[in-house]
């Protein structure tokens, strides 16, 4: 099946706040878990880079997995960065996380020496998938941990109603939409391969992790 891309941003109120109401929880504490199964008996991460952080649902879980870390969260849509920053004082991390708007490739960032960069469910957004790899590599210390977890689109059209039918039957309207159309937008394992290739991350491994999602992950 054909890739339909979906706009990137999600700037619209009833969109962004569907999103943040929606419960992620068992996708949002894998991705935390799964990181840590990729990086073993690491020390710990002074600073860590979110990209695409949205509602920040997967920053906040990542924060409290690593008491140590200092995170930035950056993502292009207001409506996202307001739900944000409610959840990040709602979890009384305001000390430890910063949130930025900005669109990528293009935004201001504070550092260029991450020691992780973490991204969840932003590739799919972006036109040029190239943006995420090389703002990763732009900002990240040599040898930061990179994690990425995303959508994995199926083969057909069949196939996709069959995961929204799995997934998302008693979602609302407008969520059952949005993960339609964000399975239709996804890249798959194959292409995010090419993908790291190209951006010269040829050691970073992709690994398919469920029905639904794939995650890439290596040092930068
Ligand atoms: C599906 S949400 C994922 C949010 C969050 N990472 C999560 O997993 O809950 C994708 C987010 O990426 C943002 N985004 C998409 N394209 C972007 C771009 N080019 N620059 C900055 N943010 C972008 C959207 O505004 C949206 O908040």
């Amino acid at each position: 099946m054909e890739r339909k891309p979906e706009p990137e941003l999600m700037e619209d109120e009833a969109q962004a706040l569907a999103y943040a109401q929606a419960d992620f929880s068992e996708a949002h504490d894998r991705f935390v878990a799964l990181f840590t199964e990729c990086f073993p008996g690491e020390p710990g991460f002074g600073i860590c880079l979110d990209l695409g952080c949205g509602p920040a649902d997967v920053l906040v879980r990542f924060a409290r997995a690593h008491p140590a870390c200092r995170l930035d969260g950056i993502d292009g849509a207001a409506a996202m960065l307001a739900l944000a920053q409610r959840a990040v004082d709602a979890a009384r991390l305001r000390d430890r996380v910063r949130l930025i708007r900005g669109y990528l490739p293009g935004a201001e960032l504070p550092g260029r020496d991450y020691d992780a960069v973490i991204s969840n469910s932003l590739l799919h957004h972006l036109a040029a998938p190239s943006v995420l790899w090389e703002t990763a590599k732009r900002h990240a210390r040599p040898g930061a941990a990179l994690f990425v977890m995303d959508l994995l689109r199926p083969d057909t059209l069949a196939r996709l109603d069959e995961l929204v039918e799995r997934h998302a039957a008693d979602a609302p309207p407008l969520l059952r939409r949005d993960f339609r159309n964000s399975l239709h937008a996804a890249y798959r394992p194959d292409e995010v391969r090419l993908q790291l290739d190209a951006a010269g991350l040829g050691s970073c491994r992709v690994a398919v992790v469920s029905d639904h999602h794939w995650i890439a992950f290596g040092r930068l």
